[in-house]
């Protein structure tokens, strides 16, 4: 088990710049998530720290070892990939064990590490057949009882659940997490997935074209979006972003009005946010005046796409049955729900301490 700790980690294709310098140390024994559009330079830095690509510059340490410059193989990490990778021709047992005969490893001992794997898989029945014999929910399983047998210092997993269908890899996700929690090591985890990265990790560090956008724990994230990019990322349905501007305690926008929190300053150009679950529903006539257009049933909650005051909101309550189109209700916007974003840097605006 280790920490590991990247410094200032830049990669460059020629004149193209994958990954700005990203400066990050994962805690021993943290799930880390690695969450962005595709091409932002996710696998790019798993693959790093992975040895599986050069750094352009910058430093990767795993405990005390200066990692930058070792062989893949000399870092004592393990890789789950997203195809699986699984040799075809060889069994399941074989696939588990091939690593660690190549390590010259002493075959009572893999038998010990493949049967403890394939135990706490679920894996036991399967040892004899070959991958084409199992579904893909079995056979993402070997890939991770594959990295499992090597007892890494850490686990590096790029979009691992990305080929599963969405039931299977709501299960699958629940076994990483167990996983993760039985054998305490340190995990990175690569996906686009918000609701993935919301629910796994420890601390999601969240990527744009390159660059760290924040760093955090998912409901520090949720709570606390450090830009506007992180705000409509973040969160499903996405939060509700509306231009306008600053002007006396409070945020305008056509004939909007809503209050801000006390010790909001400046003025100016800005965007507020509010996510769709925060739209409190007012029932005595002292909300904004809201157009229901759309009505999306999720069951348990409603979905409600509509107007207030010439803005697209979405509100998300608890389930309502009597909604219709066309119908006006009343909506309130809780001033502690609230974000601010400077229009045209993105960044957060804070509220003062009052
Ligand atoms: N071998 C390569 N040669 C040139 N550009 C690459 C190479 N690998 C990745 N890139 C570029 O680096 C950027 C980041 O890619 P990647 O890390 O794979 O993104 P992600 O995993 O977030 O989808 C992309 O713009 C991609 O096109
Ligand atoms: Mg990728």
């Amino acid at each position: 088990m280790a920490e590991i700790r990247l410094e200032q980690v830049r990669k460059a294709y020629g004149g193209v710049v994958a990954v700005h310098g990203v400066d990050l140390t994962i805690r021993d024994g943290e799930f880390v998530v690695f969450l962005g559009p595709s091409g932002c330079g996710k696998s790019t830095t798993l693959r790093m720290i992975a040895g599986l690509e050069e750094v352009t510059s910058g430093t990767i340490r795993i405990g005390s070892r200066d990692v930058t410059e070792l062989e893949p193989k000399d870092r004592n990490i393990a890789m789950v990939f997203q195809n699986y990778a699984l040799y075809p021709h060889k069994t399941i047992y074989d696939n588990l064990a091939f690593g660690l005969r190549m390590r010259k490893m002493d075959p009572a001992e893999i038998d010990v590490r493949v049967q403890k794997a394939a135990h706490m898989l679920g894996l036991e029945d399967y040892l004899a057949r070959k991958p084409k014999q199992l579904s893909g929910g079995q056979m993402q399983r070997v890939a991770l009882g594959r990295a499992l047998v090597r007892e890494p210092d850490v686990f590096l997993l790029d979009e691992p659940l990305s080929n599963l269908d969405a039931k299977l890899r709501v299960r699958m996700r629940e076994e990483i997490a167990r996983l993760h929690q039985d054998v305490g090591t340190s995990m990175v985890y690569v996906t686009h997935d918000q609701v993935e990265a919301m629910t796994l990790a420890n601390r999601i560090v969240i990527m744009r074209d390159g660059h760290v956008q924040q760093i955090g724990a998912p409901l520090e994230v949720y709570d606390r979006p450090a830009n506007l990019f992180v705000a409509g990322f973040i969160g499903s349905p996405e939060m509700n972003l509306i231009e306008g501007r600053i002007e006396g305690g409070h945020f305008v926008a056509g004939s909007l009005r809503i209050g801000l929190p006390a010790g909001t300053s400046a003025g100016g150009e800005a965007v507020l946010g509010i996510r769709p679950e925060h739209l409190a529903l007012s029932n005595d006539n002292n909300g904004v005046a809201f157009t229901v257009r759309v009505i999306e049933q999720l069951g348990a909650q409603t979905l409600c796409i509509g107007e207030a005051g010439g803005e697209r909101l979405r509100i998300l309550v608890d389930r309502v049955d009597s909604w219709s189109p066309g119908q006006s209700i009343g909506v309130r916007f809780p001033a502690t729900k609230l974000h601010l974003f400077a229009k045209s840097s993105g960044q957060r605006i804070e509220a003062a301490k009052p």
